[in-house]
């Protein structure tokens, strides 16, 4: 089984496990990225029995939109009771770096106002330590030279990622070349950094379930792991 039919078969998965709880007052958050698109066009089989969904980016909400399912503002929604999206990087305890799709400021926004948080990913995602993958940071574009100073003092090796601006404006650096021994110090320290809008470590709110696509054609579903 190749990358794309390891998302189909997450994205799959998400929707089975979805399905049963769908209701007049349930509301979904909707991730950003390949795979959330592929749940998108799976739950979409089922959306006479969705209520309302909230979107993480706006090319989620047009996604959405083309299927005809209702989409709304979170400021609309009371509660969010799941949010299903990809990452580019899980460990074992399901913290996660996201944002190369550049959407990571509302796909936070919305996993942290959700009941539970469901992760779909295929297993080339599964890492033990965070941070091959370059972690993104959203930042106010006037800020963009001091942050980068900040994440250089940090020991991180931040580059602008060429013709991006985010759904809210911003730029996006990518830091490459950064340890991230302990995911909840550093997402909070790069919070911290003045322009930095969000950073792509999901860290403090992991999510709570992973379906794990593999090669051989089964999906996993993983939890948190105790230490
Ligand atoms: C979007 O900003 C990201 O957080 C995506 O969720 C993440 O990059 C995973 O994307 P794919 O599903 O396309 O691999």
């Amino acid at each position: 089984m190749n990358q794309q039919m390891m998302k189909q078969a997450v994205a799959n998965a998400a929707t089975e496990f979805l399905v049963p709880h769908l209701g007049e007052n349930v509301t979904i958050g909707i991730g950003t990225g390949s795979t959330a698109n592929f749940f998108i066009d799976a739950l979409a089989e089922h959306k006479n029995k969705i209520a309302a969904t909230v979107a993480s980016s706006i090319a989620t909400e047009e996604r959405l939109r083309a299927h005809e399912i209702t989409v709304i503002d979170l400021n609309e929604a009371t509660h969010i009771d799941f949010y299903i999206d990809g990452a580019d990087e899980a460990n074992h305890q399901l913290q996660l770096i996201k944002g190369g799709g550049g959407a990571l400021t509302r796909e936070k926004i919305v996993a942290s106002a959700a009941k539970e948080f469901v992760c779909i990913a295929d297993e080339s995602k599964l890492v033990d330590q965070l941070g091959a993958f370059p972690l993104p940071i959203e930042v106010i574009p006037m800020a963009a030279r001091y942050v980068s100073r900040e994440i250089v003092e940090l020991g991180g090796k931040p580059i602008l990622r060429a013709n991006v601006m985010t759904d809210n404006g911003n730029i996006i650096l990518d830091i490459n070349d950064f340890t991230i021994s302990n995911p909840n110090e550093t997402e909070t320290m790069l919070n911290m950094i003045p322009g930095v809008v969000t950073n792509g470590l999901f860290s403090l709110r992991p999510a709570d379930k992973l379906f794990l696509g593999s090669a051989s054609g089964r999906v996993k579903e993983l939890r948190i792991k105790s230490e």
